[in-house]
Protein backbone atom coordinates (compact mmCIF):
# COMPACT_ATOMS: atom_id res chain seq x y z
CA UNK A 1 0.00 0.00 0.00
CA UNK A 2 1.30 3.81 -0.74
CA UNK A 3 -0.31 6.74 0.08
CA UNK A 4 -0.56 9.95 -2.30
CA UNK A 5 -1.22 13.39 -1.02
CA UNK A 6 -3.67 14.89 -2.75
CA UNK A 7 -4.14 17.87 -0.16
CA UNK A 8 -3.63 18.51 3.51
CA UNK A 9 -5.01 15.63 5.25
CA UNK A 10 -6.55 14.10 1.96
CA UNK A 11 -4.62 10.94 0.30
CA UNK A 12 -5.11 8.23 -2.68
CA UNK A 13 -4.36 5.15 -0.77
CA UNK A 14 -3.38 3.10 -3.45
CA UNK A 15 -3.11 -0.54 -3.57
CA UNK A 16 -5.07 -2.46 -5.98
CA UNK A 17 -7.79 0.04 -7.21
CA UNK A 18 -8.14 3.72 -6.06
CA UNK A 19 -9.38 4.92 -2.43
CA UNK A 20 -9.89 8.37 -1.42
CA UNK A 21 -9.07 8.89 2.09
CA UNK A 22 -8.82 11.37 5.06
CA UNK A 23 -6.33 11.33 7.87
CA UNK A 24 -8.86 11.03 10.77
CA UNK A 25 -8.17 13.46 13.35
CA UNK A 26 -10.46 12.12 16.10
CA UNK A 27 -9.50 8.28 15.77
CA UNK A 28 -10.77 5.55 14.65
CA UNK A 29 -14.30 5.57 14.61
CA UNK A 30 -16.17 5.07 11.90
CA UNK A 31 -19.24 7.68 11.11
CA UNK A 32 -21.06 6.30 8.29
CA UNK A 33 -19.95 2.79 7.60
CA UNK A 34 -16.76 3.95 5.89
CA UNK A 35 -13.56 1.76 6.00
CA UNK A 36 -10.79 2.56 8.18
CA UNK A 37 -7.11 1.79 7.27
CA UNK A 38 -4.23 2.10 9.77
CA UNK A 39 -0.93 3.00 7.65
CA UNK A 40 2.02 3.55 9.64
CA UNK A 41 0.93 3.99 12.93
CA UNK A 42 -1.89 6.62 11.36
CA UNK A 43 -5.37 6.29 10.98
CA UNK A 44 -7.42 7.18 7.40
CA UNK A 45 -10.94 7.18 6.67
CA UNK A 46 -12.61 5.81 3.48
CA UNK A 47 -14.16 9.15 1.81
CA UNK A 48 -16.89 7.53 -0.27
CA UNK A 49 -17.54 9.34 -3.41
CA UNK A 50 -21.11 7.91 -3.59
CA UNK A 51 -21.90 9.37 0.22
CA UNK A 52 -20.24 12.71 -0.42
CA UNK A 53 -19.72 15.16 -3.13
CA UNK A 54 -16.56 16.50 -2.32
CA UNK A 55 -15.48 13.19 -2.54
CA UNK A 56 -17.05 12.40 -5.92
CA UNK A 57 -15.44 15.72 -7.26
CA UNK A 58 -11.78 14.80 -5.87
CA UNK A 59 -12.63 11.14 -7.57
CA UNK A 60 -13.45 13.42 -11.22
CA UNK A 61 -10.36 15.11 -11.06
CA UNK A 62 -10.58 18.07 -8.67
CA UNK A 63 -6.90 17.72 -7.47
CA UNK A 64 -6.58 21.31 -5.75
CA UNK A 65 -8.76 23.12 -3.48
CA UNK A 66 -7.79 25.59 -0.58
CA UNK A 67 -9.29 23.84 3.08
CA UNK A 68 -6.84 22.82 5.05
CA UNK A 69 -5.57 22.75 8.85
CA UNK A 70 -6.74 25.15 10.92
CA UNK A 71 -9.45 26.36 8.81
CA UNK A 72 -13.29 27.94 9.61
CA UNK A 73 -15.37 26.37 7.26
CA UNK A 74 -19.52 27.07 7.42
CA UNK A 75 -21.43 24.24 5.91
CA UNK A 76 -24.84 24.74 4.99
CA UNK A 77 -26.69 21.68 4.82
CA UNK A 78 -25.29 19.02 6.88
CA UNK A 79 -27.53 16.35 7.13
CA UNK A 80 -26.41 13.87 9.52
CA UNK A 81 -22.58 15.04 8.93
CA UNK A 82 -21.10 12.35 6.24
CA UNK A 83 -19.16 15.11 4.32
CA UNK A 84 -18.93 17.32 7.59
CA UNK A 85 -16.76 14.56 9.25
CA UNK A 86 -14.22 14.92 6.43
CA UNK A 87 -14.24 18.54 6.53
CA UNK A 88 -13.57 17.99 10.49
CA UNK A 89 -10.89 15.66 9.70
CA UNK A 90 -9.00 18.25 6.93
CA UNK A 91 -9.27 21.23 9.24
CA UNK A 92 -7.96 19.58 12.10
CA UNK A 93 -8.49 19.99 16.06
CA UNK A 94 -7.50 23.58 15.14
CA UNK A 95 -9.98 24.31 12.97
CA UNK A 96 -14.05 24.82 13.51
CA UNK A 97 -16.65 23.66 11.43
CA UNK A 98 -20.06 25.73 11.72
CA UNK A 99 -22.74 22.84 10.56
CA UNK A 100 -26.33 23.95 9.62
CA UNK A 101 -29.42 21.78 9.05
CA UNK A 102 -32.65 22.66 9.20
CA UNK A 103 -34.04 18.67 9.28
CA UNK A 104 -34.43 17.96 13.26
CA UNK A 105 -33.99 14.23 12.14
CA UNK A 106 -30.88 14.52 10.56
CA UNK A 107 -29.52 17.03 12.98
CA UNK A 108 -29.74 14.24 16.17
CA UNK A 109 -26.89 12.50 14.62
CA UNK A 110 -25.25 16.12 13.74
CA UNK A 111 -25.47 16.68 17.60
CA UNK A 112 -24.00 13.10 18.35
CA UNK A 113 -21.18 13.67 15.76
CA UNK A 114 -20.37 16.95 17.19
CA UNK A 115 -19.92 15.49 20.65
CA UNK A 116 -16.92 12.88 19.42
CA UNK A 117 -15.50 15.40 16.97
CA UNK A 118 -15.19 18.74 19.41
CA UNK A 119 -14.09 21.23 16.08
CA UNK A 120 -17.57 20.63 14.81
CA UNK A 121 -20.38 23.13 15.57
CA UNK A 122 -23.97 22.12 15.04
CA UNK A 123 -26.40 24.85 14.18
CA UNK A 124 -30.21 23.08 13.75
CA UNK A 125 -31.84 26.20 11.63
CA UNK A 126 -32.50 27.43 8.10
CA UNK A 127 -29.38 28.83 6.10
CA UNK A 128 -31.78 31.25 4.62
CA UNK A 129 -31.96 32.95 7.79
CA UNK A 130 -28.44 33.35 8.90
CA UNK A 131 -28.91 36.32 10.96
CA UNK A 132 -29.85 33.67 13.28
CA UNK A 133 -26.37 32.44 13.77
CA UNK A 134 -25.27 35.91 13.09
CA UNK A 135 -23.34 36.19 16.31
CA UNK A 136 -22.02 32.47 16.63
CA UNK A 137 -20.12 32.21 13.44
CA UNK A 138 -16.96 33.90 12.62
CA UNK A 139 -15.89 35.26 9.54
CA UNK A 140 -14.68 31.85 7.39
CA UNK A 141 -12.11 30.53 5.23
CA UNK A 142 -14.52 27.80 2.84
CA UNK A 143 -18.50 28.41 2.59
CA UNK A 144 -19.37 24.91 1.58
CA UNK A 145 -23.30 24.50 0.52
CA UNK A 146 -25.17 21.44 -0.02
CA UNK A 147 -28.82 22.12 0.80
CA UNK A 148 -30.78 20.92 -2.79
CA UNK A 149 -33.34 23.65 -2.52
CA UNK A 150 -34.74 26.09 -5.61
CA UNK A 151 -33.48 29.38 -3.75
CA UNK A 152 -29.99 27.58 -3.63
CA UNK A 153 -28.16 30.42 -5.34
CA UNK A 154 -29.65 33.28 -3.03
CA UNK A 155 -29.04 31.02 0.01
CA UNK A 156 -25.31 30.44 -0.96
CA UNK A 157 -25.11 34.24 -2.20
CA UNK A 158 -26.73 35.73 1.19
CA UNK A 159 -24.32 33.43 3.33
CA UNK A 160 -21.05 34.30 1.52
CA UNK A 161 -21.68 37.67 1.69
CA UNK A 162 -21.99 37.83 5.79
CA UNK A 163 -19.69 35.19 6.62
CA UNK A 164 -17.07 34.28 3.76
CA UNK A 165 -13.79 36.08 3.61
CA UNK A 166 -12.62 37.87 0.66
CA UNK A 167 -10.02 35.94 -1.32
CA UNK A 168 -11.74 32.46 -0.31
CA UNK A 169 -12.91 29.53 -1.50
CA UNK A 170 -16.98 28.86 -1.71
CA UNK A 171 -17.75 24.96 -2.56
CA UNK A 172 -21.55 25.21 -3.97
CA UNK A 173 -22.92 21.96 -4.46
CA UNK A 174 -25.88 22.90 -7.36
CA UNK A 175 -28.71 20.35 -7.97
CA UNK A 176 -30.25 21.39 -11.25
CA UNK A 177 -33.50 19.54 -10.62
CA UNK A 178 -34.42 20.95 -7.66
CA UNK A 179 -34.10 24.73 -9.39
CA UNK A 180 -36.46 23.58 -12.76
CA UNK A 181 -37.49 19.85 -13.68
CA UNK A 182 -38.36 21.01 -17.12
CA UNK A 183 -35.14 22.56 -18.21
CA UNK A 184 -31.58 20.53 -19.24
CA UNK A 185 -29.39 20.46 -16.39
CA UNK A 186 -26.57 21.89 -17.77
CA UNK A 187 -28.64 25.45 -18.80
CA UNK A 188 -29.66 25.94 -15.44
CA UNK A 189 -26.23 25.18 -14.21
CA UNK A 190 -25.09 27.40 -16.73
CA UNK A 191 -27.78 30.31 -15.48
CA UNK A 192 -26.85 29.70 -11.70
CA UNK A 193 -23.28 30.08 -12.16
CA UNK A 194 -24.02 33.30 -14.10
CA UNK A 195 -25.58 34.85 -11.28
CA UNK A 196 -22.13 34.10 -9.43
CA UNK A 197 -20.15 35.78 -11.29
CA UNK A 198 -20.02 39.15 -10.22
CA UNK A 199 -19.40 38.52 -6.64
CA UNK A 200 -17.30 35.04 -7.40
CA UNK A 201 -14.25 33.61 -9.90
CA UNK A 202 -15.48 30.36 -10.68
CA UNK A 203 -12.74 28.32 -10.40
CA UNK A 204 -13.98 25.07 -11.14
CA UNK A 205 -17.17 23.22 -12.28
CA UNK A 206 -17.17 19.47 -11.67
CA UNK A 207 -20.20 17.38 -13.08
CA UNK A 208 -20.60 14.82 -10.59
CA UNK A 209 -21.93 11.47 -12.96
CA UNK A 210 -21.65 8.97 -12.01
CA UNK A 211 -21.55 9.06 -8.12
CA UNK A 212 -23.78 11.77 -7.61
CA UNK A 213 -26.59 12.25 -10.45
CA UNK A 214 -28.04 15.47 -11.59
CA UNK A 215 -25.34 17.31 -9.39
CA UNK A 216 -22.71 19.56 -10.31
CA UNK A 217 -19.75 21.00 -7.90
CA UNK A 218 -18.78 24.35 -8.59
CA UNK A 219 -15.68 25.94 -6.41
CA UNK A 220 -15.96 29.82 -6.48
CA UNK A 221 -13.44 32.15 -5.24
CA UNK A 222 -15.04 35.53 -3.60
CA UNK A 223 -13.69 38.80 -5.12
C1 LIG B 1 -28.20 16.49 0.07
S1 LIG B 1 -28.42 16.66 1.78
C2 LIG B 1 -26.81 17.07 2.39
C3 LIG B 1 -25.81 15.96 2.47
C4 LIG B 1 -24.55 16.39 3.20
N1 LIG B 1 -24.09 17.66 2.69
C5 LIG B 1 -23.41 15.41 3.11
O1 LIG B 1 -22.71 15.38 2.09
O2 LIG B 1 -23.18 14.66 4.06
C6 LIG B 1 -29.21 18.24 1.90
C7 LIG B 1 -29.48 18.66 3.33
O3 LIG B 1 -29.79 20.04 3.33
C8 LIG B 1 -30.77 20.26 4.33
N2 LIG B 1 -31.42 21.56 4.04
C9 LIG B 1 -32.34 21.83 3.08
N3 LIG B 1 -32.71 23.11 3.13
C10 LIG B 1 -32.01 23.68 4.14
C11 LIG B 1 -31.96 24.99 4.68
N4 LIG B 1 -32.72 25.97 4.18
N5 LIG B 1 -31.14 25.22 5.73
C12 LIG B 1 -30.37 24.23 6.24
N6 LIG B 1 -30.37 22.96 5.76
C13 LIG B 1 -31.17 22.69 4.73
C14 LIG B 1 -31.68 19.05 4.20
O4 LIG B 1 -32.46 18.85 5.37
C15 LIG B 1 -30.67 17.93 3.96
O5 LIG B 1 -30.29 17.30 5.15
Amino acid sequence: MELKKVIDRVYWLLDKKRTLVTLSAYGDHSVYGEKIFKFNDKIYREWVPYRSKLAAAFYKGLNSVDIKDSYTVLYLGASSGTTVSHVSDIIGTMGQVYAVEIAEEMAVNLVILAKQRKNIFPIVGDARKPEIYLKSVPKCDVLYQDVAQRDQTDIFLKNADIFLKKGKIGIFAVKARSIDVTVDSRDIIRAEIQRLKDKFDVLATINLYPYQRDHSLVILRKK
